[in-house]
Formats: structure tokens, sequence, C-alpha cells
């Protein structure tokens, strides 16, 4: 984790103006009914239908208090390496983004999603709002999450919003309890379709002595890796 960071006082005038323009940002594109059929030029991801536009995909972004929970943890902890798989129209990776440069952090964060056009959309978004902290993965979060986390150093914080089936959610959390750092957050949002499935795949995981401190915070799944494998 990196220490140095900004007043409190910017701080503060920094996340408002950041929760202000990404709420905006988002209106803009809920209201956008542009079909992501129209850009020929980049493939679809096996979730995406050609029915969809930029404001029905956008619609499937976390609400804001999610979001700004988000903010905060990444405020408080100052993760440096931060994942976020499942990007959708990149608002998690937005909220994560700006407030790893809000708190001062020469960080990044890597967003994944089996979607090319959805990576695209929100590498538009990521533009627009001056984020230039964020780099983008294109793949199954089962099969090529690995591949990733092996190219790169150990993570600090991962949301975790895809995959959300027992089998996914048991599989990605073997991959990223591997590859975290001591103090590591993840963060599993959970999917209501997908809720009496990962029950047991969550008892699992808080009796996993790896996995630290599991605990919920509302909806969400919290594993804090304090010293996963007694490294200082
Ligand atoms: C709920 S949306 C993510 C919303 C985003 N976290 C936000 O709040 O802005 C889920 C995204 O995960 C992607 N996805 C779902 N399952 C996946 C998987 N197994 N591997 C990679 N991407 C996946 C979908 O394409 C979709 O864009």
């Amino acid at each position: 984790m990196a220490t140095a960071g900004p007043t409190k006082r910017q701080t503060t005038r920094e996340a408002r103006s950041d929760f202000e323009q990404l709420a905006a940002a988002k209106a803009a594109l809920l209201a956008d009914h542009t079909p992501i059929a129209e850009d020929s030029s980049t493939c679809f991801g096996p979730y995406d239908k050609s029915t969809d536009t930029i404001g029905s995909i956008a619609r499937q972004s976390q609400p804001y208090h999610v979001q700004q929970v988000f903010y905060t943890l990444t405020l408080m902890l100052r993760p440096a390496r931060i994942l976020d798989l499942g990007t959708a129209v990149g608002m998690s990776s937005a909220y994560l983004a700006a407030a790893q440069a809000c708190a001062g952090v020469d960080g990044t964060v890597t967003t994944l999603d089996a979607s090319p056009v959805r990576l695209k959309i929100a590498q538009r978004l990521h533009a627009s709002v001056g984020l230039e902290n964020v780099r983008y993965a294109s793949g199954m979060a089962e099969q090529d999450l690995q591949r990733e986390l092996a190219l790169n150093d150990r993570f600090d914080m991962a949301v975790v919003d895809a995959a959300h089936g027992r089998k996914g959610f048991l599989t990605i959390y073997e991959y990223l309890i591997e590859a975290a750092n001591p103090g590591a957050l993840i963060i599993f949002v959970p999917d209501a379709r997908h809720t009496g499935e990962i029950a047991k795949a969550w008892d699992k995981i808080k009796a996993d002595e790896r996995s630290g401190c599991a605990t919920q915070l509302g909806d969400l799944k919290l594993v804090y890796c304090y010293d996963a494998f007694g490294r200082t």
C-alpha cells in the first residue's frame, strides 16, 4: 500500500467533485440510446445482445451508494494495484480509479470484461473524465484472470462483479487468494439471481484460513487477506 497523500481538505473537495462528475457521466450513459451494434469494428462478448444500447448496459452498473463504498474503501486503504472484474460501461472502475487518484496513489486499476465492445465504451468514459490510471483486459474471468494475474504484481484490492454463479465465484476466489498481497481486500458483489447458489460457497470461503477475515457489508461480501501466507 502507498503512504503519503494529499491533505484532508483537498481529499474532501476532490471526493465530492468526483461523486458529482461520475454521477453526471452515468446519467449521460443511461440516456444514451446508441445501439452497440452500430460499432461494427469491435467484437461482442457472450453477454451482449444485438438489441443492447449503451444505456441498457449502463443500467447493469452498481447503484451510486455501492460505487461510493468502493471509492471510500479505496481512499481509506490506498491500494496501489486494483482489479475490477466485470467492467460493463466502466462505472466501478471509474470510481476506483478516481479514488486512487484522489488519494494521491501512484497505481493502476485493471478492469476485465468478456466484452470488447463494453471495454471500448468504458475506455471512452474514463478518457472523458480524465482518468489515466485504468488498464483494460478482455476475456472470461474463469479462463483469463490467471494469465492476467501472472503477468502483473500481486494486487491490493479486487472488486468481483462477474462470474456470479457458484463455480465462477469459487474459481475466482482461488485465483485471487493466491495472488493477494498481505492486507489485500477482495469485494464480491452479489447478483440476486445466484444468492441461494453461492451461500454454501461463501461458507467455504469463510472457513478457509487463507481468507483471514471474511464478512459482509450489506450485500457485499468482503474478504480481508490480512496476511494470507505469513508474508510480511
Ligand atoms: C454487473 S456488470 C458489472 C458492473 C460494473 N461492476 C459497475 O458497477 O459498473 C457485469 C459485467 O461482467 C461481465 N461478465 C460477466 N461474467 C463474466 C465472466 N465470467 N468473465 C468476464 N466478464 C464477465 C459482463 O459482460 C458485464 O459487463
